[in-house]
């Protein structure tokens, strides 16, 4: 089948098997090295991408479900994901290439679907360590970070 899409705000027309997964259209056709395969099954967030604006994980995802959608994945979030960027850099959080796009998806997310203005509580950021995981550096400054964004 054929399927069109937005990546990154350019419309996009692949030819796909309905059941390929988002990641290998977006990593392998598409050429985003941000999005990786890790788990595969929803539960670590290396793969995490926009799709219409909410968080989704692209592993889960298939082709015929990425008809007429908006995706955006870390290469496209432009200054949306400066602030967070900011906040990982003072806090020294330093994370690697694979958990840091889906980080920042996740991030990006979470704080536009906040009410113009309103700070997110602790427990809200720390939501976000739930579904993008880490499985070297530990969590001490990425919980520092992530909380910064409260304040
Ligand atoms: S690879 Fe998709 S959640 Fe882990
Ligand atoms: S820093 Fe990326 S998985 Fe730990």
């Amino acid at each position: 089948m054929r399927i069109s899409f937005t990546l990154n705000g350019e419309p996009q027309n692949r030819q796909v098997n309905p059941f390929d997964k988002a990641t290998s259209i977006l990593a392998e056709q598409c050429g985003q090295e941000s999005v990786k395969t890790s788990c595969a099954i929803g539960r670590c967030g290396a793969c995490t991408i926009l799709v219409d604006g909410k968080s989704a994980n692209a592993c889960l995802l298939i082709a015929a479900k990425m008809d007429g959608t908006d995706v955006v994945t870390a290469e496209g979030l432009g200054a949306r994901a400066d602030a967070i960027i900011d906040r990982l850099r003072q806090n020294g959080a330093i994370q690697c290439g694979y958990c840091a796009p889906g980080l920042l998806i996740s991030l990006v997310a979470l704080l536009e679907r906040a009410p113009d203005g309103d700070k997110l509580e602790r427990q809200e950021l720390e939501t976000v360590l739930a579904g993008n995981l880490c499985r070297c550096s530990g969590y001490t400054a990425l919980r520092k970070a992530i909380l910064a964004l409260s304040s």
